[in-house]
């Protein structure tokens, strides 16, 4: 379990979008559960088909807690919030989970059908892989949907491709985190 203390607080900033609107950027806490699965009853189902792979009527909710309670170093995840007319609500997310090795974590990312194509996957995918950059963790790898095109090209931008394979429709990348300069 993590403590209070433990809460990376240099993670919080506000970012700017393109289309000028502000949103929060902050680690995930446990109490954001109940949000997640609110963020997901409004995904469409082709956005959550190409998070999860599946589709379901929602998310469980103890797949939810399991999401929202990480120790922000072996596993991470950062939410992007908006205040809306009913309130604050998560419009995305970026995380790491640890893999068998070491040094490699798996990355995995969701924006919000309204808020996509606004620069916020662009943000979180950067953010993350920052966050795992001062954390030690030098490899990563995503599991995307091989049509999934816009995902593809994210990755290629922020990385350096090492491995990769295709099976039975989805494309399992290896890579590096690309320096500053080269983005
Ligand atoms: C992949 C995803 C996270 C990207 O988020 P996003 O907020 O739309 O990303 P951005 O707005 O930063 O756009 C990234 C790039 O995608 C492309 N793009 C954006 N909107 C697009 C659209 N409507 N159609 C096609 N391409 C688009 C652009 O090339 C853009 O680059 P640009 O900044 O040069 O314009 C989001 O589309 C998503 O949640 N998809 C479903 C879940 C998923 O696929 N997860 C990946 C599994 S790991």
């Amino acid at each position: 379990m993590t403590t209070p203390a433990e809460y990376p607080r240099e993670l919080v900033q506000d970012v700017k979008l393109r289309d000028g609107s502000y949103i929060h950027i902050r680690p995930i806490r446990p109490e954001d559960a109940p949000r997640l699965q609110e963020l997901y009853g409004r995904l469409s189902r082709d956005t959550a088909y190409h998070r999860f792979f599946t589709v379901m009527k929602r998310l469980p909710p103890d797949w939810a807690q399991v999401l929202a309670t990480v120790d922000y170093r072996r596993r991470l995840a950062l939410v992007a919030e908006h205040d809306g007319a009913d309130g604050v609500e998560i419009i995305g997310v970026g995380r790491y989970e640890p893999t068998d090795e070491p040094d490699t974590v798996e990355v995995a990312f969701v924006v919000e059908d309204g808020w996509q194509g606004r620069g916020l996957g662009t943000i979180l995918v950067r953010e993350v892989l920052d966050s795992s950059a001062a954390r030690g963790i030098r490899r990563f790898r995503a599991y995307v949907l091989s049509d999934n095109r816009r995902m593809l090209d994210l990755i290629t931008r922020f990385g350096d491709v090492r491995e990769r394979k295709t099976e039975q429709g989805v494309t399992e990348l290896l890579f590096t985190r690309r320096e500053e300069r080269g983005r």
